[in-house]
């Protein structure tokens, strides 16, 4: 039977290091407030150049992950014939992300799609990449996750409560089709639409003709909006309801998984689960301290450096798990 394994991991975040000292300059918060409340001491931020933009693209991180990964893999680049890009945000509005990276690599007009799933977007990007193999519309596929968040927030207290949480940053893993006992076991995907004004950001807005006005600014309509408190109790709620199914429908249990790689949205999140399903600070990986929330990229840049750390080898079986905006939600189950 066909299966679908990833052969390597890589990740990219910008240089430029932003505390939480650097954020109490922009805005009425601390390093305390953020750390008890969040966990996270530090996030990568884009640096604006002088022409006002960043120097650096969501594409140019994804194609250094990408890089990456393809070296980790053992393949070569041409061997890639899908691209799947999830994020919240591409670089322009349309076309998505994933042709830029098909240019940027030189692959010769492989397959690219994005996947607009925002903090399950990788999740997603995997049971995809999982079909399209299965079903041999693919053989080699580069999966990624990448965001630029730094400039669609709010820096000022106002948006505080959602600026605070998240940082730029690309991971990129090579799924390949394999006829061993290895790779994605199954994987399990939700949505509950009536959640989506909980988190969300809503222009430009496609029913108003020229998309967005001065006082949509002014209203901050442009950045996102977030039911902090509502989410936190889904999330958590959600990832365990997740973890439960996807090992049920894997045959499997809870005793039998060496790492579970949750999502990065909140330590206190990534606690709660791993306490409530039973699982030693050990078989869970961290590392939003570092990084903060990068949406669709947390759980590959954390599969990267698990990886790199010697936390997640042949054989290992593995849970990722995601929610968010959407509401979405959603786990893989992975024998490594
Ligand atoms: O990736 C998936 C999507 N995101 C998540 O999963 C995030 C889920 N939610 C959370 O992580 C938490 O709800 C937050 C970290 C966003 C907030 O933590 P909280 O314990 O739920 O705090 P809160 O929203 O209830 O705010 C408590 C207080 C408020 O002040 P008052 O009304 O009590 O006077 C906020 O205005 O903290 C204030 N506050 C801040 N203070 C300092 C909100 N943001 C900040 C801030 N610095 N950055």
């Amino acid at each position: 039977m066909l299966r679908s394994a990833i052969l390597g991991t890589g990740l990219y975040v910008p240089e430029n290091i932003v505390t939480n000292d650097d954020l109490a300059q922009l805005m009425e918060t601390s390093d305390q407030w953020i750390r008890e409340r969040s966990g996270i001491q530090e996030r990568r931020w884009v640096t604006i150049g002088e022409d006002g933009y960043a120097t650096q693209t969501g594409a140019d991180m994804a194609v250094l992950a990408s890089e990456r990964a393809i070296e980790e893999a053992g393949i070569h680049k041409d061997d890639i014939d899908q691209i799947i890009f999830a994020t919240v945000n591409p670089d322009v509005t349309f076309p998505g992300n994933g042709v830029f990276i098909e240019e940027r690599l030189g692959l010769n007009t492989a397959g690219a799609m994005d996947i607009r799933n925002q903090c399950t977007g990788f999740v997603y990007a995997l049971a995809a990449a999982d079909g399209f193999i299965r079903s041999e519309v693919a053989k080699t596929v580069l999966v990624i996750g990448g965001e630029i968040h730094s400039t669609a927030m709010d820096q000022t207290t106002r948006g505080r409560d959602i600026s605070v949480l998240f940082g730029d940053g690309a991971g990129a893993v090579i799924v390949q089709a394999t006829d061993e006992d290895r790779g994605i076991i199954t994987s399990v995907l939700h949505s509950q639409g009536r959640f989506a004004k909980d988190l969300w950001l809503e222009a430009p807005i496609a029913t108003y003709p020229g998309r967005i006005d001065q006082q949509m600014i002014d209203d901050g309509r442009h950045f996102p909006h977030m039911n902090g408190k509502m989410v936190f109790k889904h999330a958590t709620r959600r990832f365990c309801e997740s973890i439960n199914e996807v090992l049920e429908k894997g045959g499997y249990t809870i005793d039998d998984v060496d790492l579970l790689i949750p999502h990065q949205a909140n330590q206190r999140i990534t606690d709660a689960v791993g306490q409530r399903m039973g699982l030693s600070p050990e078989r869970v990986f961290s590392n939003i301290a570092k990084y903060g929330n990068t949406t669709a990229a947390t759980v590959p840049i954390a599969m990267a450096e698990a990886v790199a750390e010697g936390r997640l080898k042949r054989g290992d079986l593995v849970v990722t798990v995601a929610f968010g905006s959407g509401f979405t939600w959603g786990a893989n189950l992975i024998r490594w």
